[in-house]
């Protein structure tokens, strides 16, 4: 048995000398991001999972946020926040423009300020309009609207 170790010994290191050399080239190949090298397969995938996860959150909040909007905002909105005139503002292209209120004073629609208007609707009233009834918004839902507000374009 003893002999046998032996004489398998005596090309046992070249063996491990193209190991090394195989395993050096495998590293060498990631560190230059060369995806081709067996090995670093999943990097290229793992990045691109990176960079689709927050989109594709809010493309699921959105979704969410549309259902609730339509079950509880649209009947005053209208579809898809185009507004209803005299009846309630439109919410499409709401983020970012400037808001005048019933106080005079005008406001730049950031989240800050749809949230307060969904969760505290007479804080800060529309001009034009009569106050928007306290829908009892809870935060979790008035997240998904905001990103669903967000997306109408
Ligand atoms: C009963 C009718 C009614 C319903 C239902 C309603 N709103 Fe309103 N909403 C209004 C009116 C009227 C205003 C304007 C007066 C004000 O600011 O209170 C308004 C204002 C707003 C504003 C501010 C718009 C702006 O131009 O600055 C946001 C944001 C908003 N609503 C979101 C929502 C969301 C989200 C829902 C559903 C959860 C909802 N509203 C349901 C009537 C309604």
């Amino acid at each position: 048995m003893l002999s046998i170790f032996k004489k398998t010994g005596s090309y046992k290191l070249p063996v491990l000398l193209v190991g090394l050399v195989l395993a050096g080239l495998i590293v060498a190949g990631c560190t230059l991001k060369y995806y081709g090298v067996p090995g670093c397969m999943q990097e290229p995938v793992r990045k691109q999972v990176a960079t689709l996860a927050p989109a594709a959150t809010s493309t699921v909040s959105a979704e969410k946020g549309k259902k609730l909007y339509e079950t509880r905002c649209s009947e005053c909105h209208g579809q898809n926040g185009k507004g209803v005139p005299g009846d309630a503002p439109p919410l499409r292209g709401l983020v970012g423009s400037h808001v005048n209120l019933t106080n005079g004073t005008t406001v730049t629609a950031d989240d800050a300020y749809i949230l307060q208007s969904i969760k505290k609707p007479d804080a800060k009233v529309v001009k034009g309009y009569s106050v928007m009834p306290d829908l009892g918004v809870s935060d979790a839902d008035a997240k998904v609207l905001i990103e669903y507000i967000k997306s109408l374009k």
